[in-house]
């Protein structure tokens, strides 16, 4: 037993070599450490290959009428659409696919078309992406109330099913990996906050680039993701994947090119395609999206199941090593317990911004700031909530990181490191020599 999990830990660490010496020689060409997977995946070489050998012999137009050229850009976003509900674990019997420019974009097509009133509610896991906490600006402008969920010191979510069950029934969204702290929240939740009557919006982005998700187990309504975060390329786009019973609950609030069956000035009237079509705002991006294959089959060929033993082997190695540094801090989870790759952590008397320069300097990307994510920060750095309503108040369009923390008199941003699939243990070792140098 024992010889054969040795056994597949070699095979597997020879496979993520022979991956990093194919797929992404540049990282050691240019001598750089990346350690920012959940700002942005890095593309492999493959991709590119495929992408541009498909688009040299087609020929590809506007999609949606009837010549070659248009039916080859209609057939390849078709094939995309299935492709990625595949990659879930879904269908098109269940599940729409929209592409969208970002995960962004993905949330705010909920956001505007969700039908918030003064009988509905809105709860939100304060670890949330600003992009996804931006709901609660149409959900209080159409009268609804609005919950956060508390979070606790490792930075997981507090009592989020009593929070659900005293808060009116409508749409509660969370991330299913925190992009602060690495945190994975429970899925359970999703059928949880289903029971309660709630529809759910997960934010995948930062989870399913290291982890296998199958939408058929975790029945979320709604799931944002960006695909350059899932393998690198192409940029500008990312999808919103709705159950097909979900997607029919939301309300539009305009039409575009491309959305609709017909419009008519005179008549002063319109009606929206039906499925995802009511929801793809003018010219797909038809050629990027033909770029998607590629990406999957980078995935596909090593595994998600790999990938995630691999991203948490580093993941333990990189932890381990900033908890043996006594002048670190590390927030959130101190071991893998339901953690994805995302590490934040600040050297104490070092500002995140001296770390990430002095890191960039030593060819190691490492990420510092809040990372669009206010309230795990808030409950990270302990800010007292009326010292910091007082700050952001007094500062106002002179707002900056480090007038902040003047002001609050704490730290108020972290350095993040992230792991992905192209990481090695070298890009570990040669972080941690860099973060311990500082913090001696
Ligand atoms: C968890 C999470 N949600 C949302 C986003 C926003 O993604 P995008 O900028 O691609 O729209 C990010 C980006 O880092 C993220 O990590």
């Amino acid at each position: 037993m024992l010889t054969l999990a040795v056994d597949t830990r070699s095979r597997d660490a020879a496979f993520f070599a022979g991956l990093r010496a194919r797929e992404f020689a540049r990282l050691d060409a240019q001598r750089l450490a990346y350690l920012d997977y959940t700002g942005s995946a890095l593309y492999a070489e493959s991709q590119l290959y495929a992408h541009h050998a498909l688009l040299r012999r087609g020929i590809f137009g506007n999609p949606h009428s009837d010549s070659a050229p248009s039916r080859a850009s209609t057939d390849v976003i078709d094939a995309a659409r299935r492709r990625v509900l595949r990659h879930f674990d879904v269908d098109e019997r269940t599940h729409a696919v929209i592409f969208t420019a970002n995960t962004s974009a993905a949330v705010k097509l909920v956001a505007e078309s969700y039908p918030f009133d003064a009988s509905t509610s809105l709860v939100l896991s304060s670890d949330n992406h600003n992009s996804v906490l931006g709901i609660r600006e149409y959900a209080a402008r159409a009268g609804a109330a609005v919950h956060a969920i508390a979070l606790d010191e490792e930075l997981r979510l507090r009592d989020a099913r009593a929070t659900l069950a005293a808060a009116k029934r409508g749409l509660f969204a969370f991330p299913a990996q925190s992009n602060f702290s690495g945190v994975r929240h429970p899925l359970a939740l999703v059928s949880d906050a289903h029971r309660l009557g709630f529809d759910v919006l997960l934010d995948a982005a930062a989870y399913v680039p290291s982890h296998a998700l199958s939408l058929r187990d975790v029945p979320a309504d709604f799931t944002a993701l960006s695909f350059y975060k899932l393998f690198g390329y192409p940029t500008g786009l990312g999808a919103l994947i709705a159950r097909r019973d979900a997607l029919a609950k939301l309300r539009r609030p305009w039409f575009a090119g491309g959305t609709v069956l017909f419009a008519s000035v005179a008549a002063n009237t319109h009606r929206l395609r039906p499925g995802h079509e009511a929801f793809e705002d003018g010219t797909p991006d038809f050629l990027n999206i033909a770029a998607l294959d590629a990406g999957f089959d980078l995935l596909d060929g090593a595994g998600m199941p790999r990938i995630a033993v691999h991203v948490a082997h580093l993941t333990e190695l990189l932890l381990d090593g900033l908890l043996a540094l006594h002048n670190v801090r590390v927030y959130g989870p101190r071991d893998l317990t339901a953690r994805g790759g995302t590490i934040a952590f600040n050297i104490r008397g070092v500002p995140y911004w001296d770390v990430e320069a002095y890191a960039r300097e030593r060819g190691v990307a490492l990420r510092g700031g809040c990372f669009c994510n206010p309230g795990a920060s808030e409950a990270a750095f302990g800010i007292e909530t009326s010292r910091l309503r007082g700050c952001l108040e007094t500062l106002g369009a002179d707002f900056t990181p480090q007038r902040l923390a003047a002001c609050a008199g704490t730290v108020v941003g972290a350095v993040r490191a992230s792991l992905g699939l192209a990481n090695n243990e070298a890009d570990v070792a040669r972080a941690l020599d860099v973060i311990a140098s500082l913090s001696r």
